[in-house]
Protein backbone atom coordinates (compact mmCIF):
# COMPACT_ATOMS: atom_id res chain seq x y z
CA UNK A 1 0.00 0.00 0.00
CA UNK A 2 1.46 3.64 -0.59
CA UNK A 3 0.60 6.14 1.78
CA UNK A 4 1.09 9.96 1.34
CA UNK A 5 0.34 13.50 3.36
CA UNK A 6 -1.07 15.82 1.56
CA UNK A 7 0.49 19.52 0.46
CA UNK A 8 -2.40 22.39 0.41
CA UNK A 9 -1.07 23.71 -2.96
CA UNK A 10 -4.21 23.75 -5.39
CA UNK A 11 -3.72 23.07 -9.07
CA UNK A 12 -6.00 22.14 -12.37
CA UNK A 13 -6.84 18.86 -12.90
CA UNK A 14 -7.31 16.82 -15.68
CA UNK A 15 -10.36 16.29 -16.47
CA UNK A 16 -9.51 12.97 -18.56
CA UNK A 17 -8.05 11.24 -15.71
CA UNK A 18 -10.41 11.66 -12.98
CA UNK A 19 -10.85 8.38 -10.25
CA UNK A 20 -14.37 7.15 -10.93
CA UNK A 21 -14.91 6.49 -7.60
CA UNK A 22 -13.56 8.00 -4.86
CA UNK A 23 -14.49 6.75 -0.66
CA UNK A 24 -13.75 8.61 1.92
CA UNK A 25 -12.80 7.60 5.74
CA UNK A 26 -14.27 10.72 7.37
CA UNK A 27 -12.71 10.83 10.15
CA UNK A 28 -11.44 13.10 13.26
CA UNK A 29 -14.82 15.32 14.05
CA UNK A 30 -14.14 14.26 17.96
CA UNK A 31 -10.56 15.52 17.95
CA UNK A 32 -12.12 18.54 16.48
CA UNK A 33 -14.56 19.30 19.09
CA UNK A 34 -12.03 18.46 21.59
CA UNK A 35 -9.73 20.93 19.94
CA UNK A 36 -12.60 23.85 20.20
CA UNK A 37 -13.48 22.68 24.00
CA UNK A 38 -17.43 21.21 22.50
CA UNK A 39 -18.46 18.16 22.69
CA UNK A 40 -18.00 15.47 20.57
CA UNK A 41 -21.65 15.88 19.11
CA UNK A 42 -20.94 19.09 18.16
CA UNK A 43 -17.92 18.02 15.98
CA UNK A 44 -20.24 15.84 14.37
CA UNK A 45 -22.48 18.43 13.13
CA UNK A 46 -19.75 20.08 11.57
CA UNK A 47 -18.32 17.63 9.82
CA UNK A 48 -22.27 17.00 8.54
CA UNK A 49 -20.84 20.54 6.84
CA UNK A 50 -18.09 19.32 5.48
CA UNK A 51 -20.16 16.67 3.80
CA UNK A 52 -22.03 19.21 2.10
CA UNK A 53 -19.03 20.45 0.96
CA UNK A 54 -17.42 17.66 -0.46
CA UNK A 55 -20.25 16.45 -1.77
CA UNK A 56 -21.00 19.33 -3.67
CA UNK A 57 -17.44 19.53 -4.77
CA UNK A 58 -17.03 15.95 -5.87
CA UNK A 59 -20.52 16.65 -8.17
CA UNK A 60 -18.94 20.17 -9.75
CA UNK A 61 -15.79 17.90 -10.24
CA UNK A 62 -17.04 15.28 -12.16
CA UNK A 63 -16.54 12.09 -10.30
CA UNK A 64 -19.02 9.78 -10.60
CA UNK A 65 -19.49 7.87 -7.13
CA UNK A 66 -18.74 8.81 -4.57
CA UNK A 67 -18.31 6.59 -0.87
CA UNK A 68 -18.57 8.27 2.61
CA UNK A 69 -18.10 6.22 5.71
CA UNK A 70 -20.69 7.96 7.94
CA UNK A 71 -20.80 5.31 10.36
CA UNK A 72 -19.40 1.60 11.06
CA UNK A 73 -20.97 -1.56 12.48
CA UNK A 74 -17.65 -0.51 15.27
CA UNK A 75 -19.93 2.55 16.03
CA UNK A 76 -22.68 0.96 17.82
CA UNK A 77 -20.52 0.35 20.73
CA UNK A 78 -20.28 4.48 21.14
CA UNK A 79 -22.19 6.14 24.23
CA UNK A 80 -25.95 5.76 23.36
CA UNK A 81 -25.97 9.58 23.99
CA UNK A 82 -23.59 9.86 20.56
CA UNK A 83 -25.21 7.22 18.30
CA UNK A 84 -28.64 8.84 18.87
CA UNK A 85 -27.15 12.39 18.45
CA UNK A 86 -25.56 10.35 15.07
CA UNK A 87 -28.46 9.04 14.04
CA UNK A 88 -31.12 12.47 14.28
CA UNK A 89 -28.24 14.26 12.34
CA UNK A 90 -28.48 11.77 9.68
CA UNK A 91 -32.21 12.30 9.41
CA UNK A 92 -31.75 16.37 9.63
CA UNK A 93 -28.95 15.69 7.02
CA UNK A 94 -30.96 14.11 4.17
CA UNK A 95 -33.93 16.26 5.01
CA UNK A 96 -32.17 19.35 4.21
CA UNK A 97 -30.66 17.81 1.44
CA UNK A 98 -33.03 15.99 -0.35
CA UNK A 99 -34.17 18.61 -2.80
CA UNK A 100 -30.17 19.86 -3.37
CA UNK A 101 -29.52 16.08 -4.61
CA UNK A 102 -32.78 16.47 -7.09
CA UNK A 103 -31.41 19.54 -7.94
CA UNK A 104 -27.96 18.59 -8.51
CA UNK A 105 -28.76 14.96 -10.13
CA UNK A 106 -27.26 12.73 -7.74
CA UNK A 107 -28.62 9.67 -6.76
CA UNK A 108 -28.13 8.43 -3.20
CA UNK A 109 -27.93 5.04 -1.87
CA UNK A 110 -26.97 2.91 1.05
CA UNK A 111 -24.71 0.44 2.18
CA UNK A 112 -24.14 -1.87 5.29
CA UNK A 113 -26.88 -3.41 7.72
CA UNK A 114 -29.33 -1.08 6.91
CA UNK A 115 -31.90 -2.63 9.27
CA UNK A 116 -30.41 -2.20 12.06
CA UNK A 117 -31.19 1.66 11.23
CA UNK A 118 -33.23 3.72 13.42
CA UNK A 119 -37.05 3.58 11.35
CA UNK A 120 -36.97 7.09 11.42
CA UNK A 121 -33.87 7.24 9.37
CA UNK A 122 -34.29 3.88 7.31
CA UNK A 123 -37.63 5.97 6.49
CA UNK A 124 -35.40 9.22 5.96
CA UNK A 125 -33.81 6.99 3.41
CA UNK A 126 -35.92 5.71 1.81
CA UNK A 127 -37.75 8.30 0.70
CA UNK A 128 -34.57 10.54 -0.45
CA UNK A 129 -33.23 7.00 -2.29
CA UNK A 130 -36.80 7.19 -4.10
CA UNK A 131 -36.79 10.69 -4.84
CA UNK A 132 -33.16 10.37 -6.25
CA UNK A 133 -33.08 6.92 -8.20
CA UNK A 134 -33.88 8.47 -12.00
CA UNK A 135 -30.13 10.69 -11.22
CA UNK A 136 -27.34 9.90 -13.04
CA UNK A 137 -25.33 12.97 -12.26
CA UNK A 138 -23.59 11.40 -9.46
CA UNK A 139 -23.66 8.22 -7.33
CA UNK A 140 -23.48 8.86 -3.47
CA UNK A 141 -23.03 6.02 -1.29
CA UNK A 142 -23.66 6.23 2.52
CA UNK A 143 -21.67 3.41 4.39
CA UNK A 144 -23.93 3.65 7.70
CA UNK A 145 -23.54 0.20 10.01
CA UNK A 146 -21.31 -0.43 8.04
CA UNK A 147 -18.33 -3.57 8.17
CA UNK A 148 -16.18 -4.65 5.67
CA UNK A 149 -16.31 -8.69 7.60
CA UNK A 150 -20.40 -8.28 8.21
CA UNK A 151 -20.49 -7.15 4.07
CA UNK A 152 -18.27 -10.39 3.69
CA UNK A 153 -20.28 -12.46 5.87
CA UNK A 154 -23.54 -12.15 4.84
CA UNK A 155 -21.98 -12.34 0.71
CA UNK A 156 -20.81 -16.04 1.98
CA UNK A 157 -24.20 -16.91 3.17
CA UNK A 158 -26.08 -15.75 0.08
CA UNK A 159 -23.50 -18.12 -2.04
CA UNK A 160 -23.88 -21.15 0.27
CA UNK A 161 -27.25 -20.97 0.44
CA UNK A 162 -27.26 -20.41 -3.18
CA UNK A 163 -25.02 -23.92 -3.52
CA UNK A 164 -27.51 -25.61 -1.19
CA UNK A 165 -30.19 -24.60 -3.33
CA UNK A 166 -28.02 -26.46 -5.84
CA UNK A 167 -28.56 -22.61 -7.86
CA UNK A 168 -24.58 -22.09 -7.98
CA UNK A 169 -22.53 -24.77 -8.81
CA UNK A 170 -19.01 -23.92 -6.39
CA UNK A 171 -16.23 -24.69 -9.22
CA UNK A 172 -18.40 -21.10 -10.39
CA UNK A 173 -17.44 -19.02 -7.88
CA UNK A 174 -15.37 -16.27 -9.34
CA UNK A 175 -13.81 -12.97 -7.61
CA UNK A 176 -16.79 -11.22 -9.65
CA UNK A 177 -19.00 -13.20 -8.37
CA UNK A 178 -17.76 -12.39 -4.84
CA UNK A 179 -18.39 -8.90 -5.90
CA UNK A 180 -22.05 -9.40 -6.87
CA UNK A 181 -23.19 -10.11 -3.64
CA UNK A 182 -21.59 -7.68 -1.88
CA UNK A 183 -23.05 -4.49 -0.84
CA UNK A 184 -21.26 -2.31 -3.52
CA UNK A 185 -22.68 -4.80 -6.29
CA UNK A 186 -23.42 -2.11 -8.49
CA UNK A 187 -20.43 0.01 -7.79
CA UNK A 188 -16.60 -0.20 -9.56
CA UNK A 189 -14.32 -0.62 -6.86
CA UNK A 190 -12.65 2.52 -5.56
CA UNK A 191 -10.06 4.00 -7.11
CA UNK A 192 -9.13 6.48 -4.62
CA UNK A 193 -9.20 6.32 -0.56
CA UNK A 194 -8.78 9.21 1.21
CA UNK A 195 -8.85 8.96 5.06
CA UNK A 196 -8.63 12.33 7.31
CA UNK A 197 -7.21 12.87 10.51
CA UNK A 198 -4.36 10.76 10.31
CA UNK A 199 -4.36 7.15 11.35
CA UNK A 200 -2.89 4.82 8.88
CA UNK A 201 -5.52 2.21 9.58
CA UNK A 202 -8.93 0.93 7.42
CA UNK A 203 -11.06 0.29 10.25
CA UNK A 204 -13.18 -2.37 8.47
CA UNK A 205 -13.74 -0.42 5.36
CA UNK A 206 -14.67 -1.71 1.87
CA UNK A 207 -12.16 -4.79 2.71
CA UNK A 208 -13.02 -6.49 -0.35
CA UNK A 209 -13.01 -3.64 -2.54
CA UNK A 210 -9.70 -1.67 -1.85
CA UNK A 211 -7.36 -4.58 -3.07
CA UNK A 212 -5.91 -1.81 -5.49
CA UNK A 213 -7.27 1.40 -4.52
CA UNK A 214 -4.56 4.29 -4.26
CA UNK A 215 -4.45 5.37 -0.33
CA UNK A 216 -4.37 8.89 1.16
CA UNK A 217 -4.15 9.62 4.60
CA UNK A 218 -4.17 13.52 5.52
CA UNK A 219 -3.67 14.54 9.18
CA UNK A 220 -6.86 17.06 8.54
CA UNK A 221 -9.49 16.62 10.58
CA UNK A 222 -12.99 15.92 8.95
CA UNK A 223 -14.78 19.09 10.49
CA UNK A 224 -11.32 21.53 8.66
CA UNK A 225 -11.28 19.61 5.47
CA UNK A 226 -11.83 21.87 2.75
CA UNK A 227 -12.65 21.96 -1.59
CA UNK A 228 -9.04 22.96 -1.54
CA UNK A 229 -7.61 20.42 0.10
CA UNK A 230 -9.88 17.59 -1.64
CA UNK A 231 -9.07 19.16 -4.81
CA UNK A 232 -5.24 18.75 -4.39
CA UNK A 233 -5.53 14.92 -3.46
CA UNK A 234 -7.41 14.60 -6.62
CA UNK A 235 -4.18 16.03 -8.32
CA UNK A 236 -1.71 13.97 -6.38
CA UNK A 237 -3.75 10.77 -6.99
CA UNK A 238 -3.27 11.82 -10.80
CA UNK A 239 0.34 11.59 -10.62
CA UNK A 240 0.27 8.40 -9.29
CA UNK A 241 1.59 5.86 -11.54
CA UNK A 242 -0.84 2.66 -11.08
CA UNK A 243 0.59 -0.76 -11.96
CA UNK A 244 -1.74 -3.43 -10.70
CA UNK A 245 0.95 -5.78 -10.18
CA UNK A 246 2.40 -5.27 -13.95
CA UNK A 247 5.67 -3.66 -14.98
C1 LIG B 1 -15.68 10.31 12.67
O1 LIG B 1 -15.19 11.06 13.72
C2 LIG B 1 -17.18 10.15 12.72
C3 LIG B 1 -17.63 8.79 13.06
C4 LIG B 1 -16.88 7.77 13.25
C5 LIG B 1 -19.07 8.60 13.16
P1 LIG B 1 -14.86 10.43 15.14
O2 LIG B 1 -16.07 10.57 15.99
O3 LIG B 1 -14.34 9.05 15.02
O4 LIG B 1 -13.72 11.42 15.63
P2 LIG B 1 -12.43 11.08 16.47
O5 LIG B 1 -11.73 9.95 15.78
O6 LIG B 1 -12.90 10.71 17.84
O7 LIG B 1 -11.63 12.33 16.45
C1 LIG C 1 -13.98 4.93 11.10
O1 LIG C 1 -13.65 5.83 12.10
C2 LIG C 1 -15.46 4.89 10.91
C3 LIG C 1 -16.06 6.08 10.29
C4 LIG C 1 -15.40 7.13 9.85
C5 LIG C 1 -17.48 6.04 10.17
P1 LIG C 1 -13.49 5.37 13.62
O2 LIG C 1 -13.10 6.56 14.38
O3 LIG C 1 -14.68 4.63 14.08
O4 LIG C 1 -12.28 4.31 13.49
P2 LIG C 1 -11.15 3.92 14.53
O5 LIG C 1 -11.87 3.57 15.82
O6 LIG C 1 -10.26 5.10 14.69
O7 LIG C 1 -10.45 2.77 13.90
MG1 LIG D 1 -12.46 8.34 14.85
Amino acid sequence: MSFSKSSSTRTDLDVTKLPLHVAIIMDGNGRWAKQHLLSRIKGHEKGAQTVRTIVKTCRETGIAHLTLYAFSTENWQRPKKEVDALMSLLVKFLESEHKDMIDKNIRLNAIGQIERLPEAVQRALDKTMTLTKKNDGMHLNLALSYGGRSEIVQMVRQIALKIKEGKIDPDLITSELISKHLYTSTIPDPDLLIRTSGEMRISNFLLWQIAYTEIFVTDTLWPDFTKEEFLSIIKDYQKRERRFGKV
